[in-house]
């Protein structure tokens, strides 16, 4: 029996790759047949991860850059595009918090260099894709994923630029989804609850933050990459063709 590859014919750009997150969703979207160029600093991660996903007969390729470099999602896409012929997905994941603390307390530094990664990449990158994406939309059809975080819509003690940054990105995809509906480009966004990766790995190694999370999610355990990656992979695909302008949020129920 042949194993079912939605993405057969995709050519998809994930920034982030190179672990927790971002490595899992790449390898689930080379599992369903999609061609995936990798993005991160780290250059042995990304290694890593192509070779895994060549192991099991998937084709990746990797593009090193700090994606705070302006130049980069240009440099990036450029890349991606002449690697794998074009780009019909873009899945930016990239992101993360470097520092907590108080907003009172906050330094213009930290603000910007949030602001830099968990927002402006993002802007620059679909900027980039944008000529691509149209491109391959009447072949493929396009798709737009923009990873986020329940801190968008809730507030995260320490972590206000971060939350900002989230929520921007969330208003950015849902005017893009309205400018890019006629080109037959979906925009979406996955907001993920706590996952355990490298990113949370501090918090949850703290007693006190997993007994306190964990009484306010419904399915009473922190989530996985693969139960991001899965819920990603749905909605590039087709099975979403009617899906854009929307954030799910994939929290095991913590915003029910
Ligand atoms: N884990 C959670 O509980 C959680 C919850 C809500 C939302 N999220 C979001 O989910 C996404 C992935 O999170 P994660 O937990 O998988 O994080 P992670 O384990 O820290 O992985 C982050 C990935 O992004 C890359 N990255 C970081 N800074 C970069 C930069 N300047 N340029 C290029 N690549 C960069 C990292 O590689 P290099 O360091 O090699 O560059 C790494 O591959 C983030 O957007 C995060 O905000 C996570």
């Amino acid at each position: 029996m042949s194993v079912p590859r939605p993405l057969a014919g995709h050519a998809a750009l994930v920034t982030g790759a190179g672990r927790g997150i971002g490595r899992t969703i790449a390898e689930r979207l080379a599992g369903d047949g999609a061609a995936v160029c990798l993005a991160a600093r780290s250059h042995d991660e990304l290694e890593a991860v192509r070779a895994a996903i060549e192991a099991v007969g998937g084709r990746a390729v990797v593009a090193p850059g700090d994606l705070t470099d302006p130049a980069v999602p240009g440099e990036l896409v450029a890349y991606a595009t002449a690697e794998l012929g074009g780009l019909s997905i873009l899945v930016n994941n990239a992101g993360g918090a470097h520092r907590v603390r108080p907003l009172e307390a906050l330094d213009d530094a930290t603000f910007a260099r949030g602001t830099d990664l968990n927002y402006t990449s993002v802007f620059r990158m679909m900027r980039e894709a944008a000529p691509h994406l149209f491109a391959a939309a009447p072949q493929t059809g396009a798709a737009v994923l923009n990873i986020i975080s329940i801190a968008a819509e809730r507030g995260l003690d320490g972590m206000s630029y971060y939350g900002g940054a989230k929520a921007a990105v969330a208003a950015l995809s849902r005017t893009a989804a309205r400018e890019w509906g006629p080109r037959g480009v979906r925009v979406n966004c996955l907001g993920p609850g706590w996952i355990d990766t490298d990113l949370s790995r501090p918090l949850l190694d703290d007693p006190d933050f997993v007994r306190q999370t964990l009484a306010q999610v419904p399915l009473g355990r922190f989530g996985q990459p693969q139960d991001i990656a899965d819920v990603a992979a749905f909605l590039v695909s087709d099975a979403a063709a009617y899906v854009t302008g929307s954030t799910l949020f994939v929290d095991g129920g913590l915003f029910a």
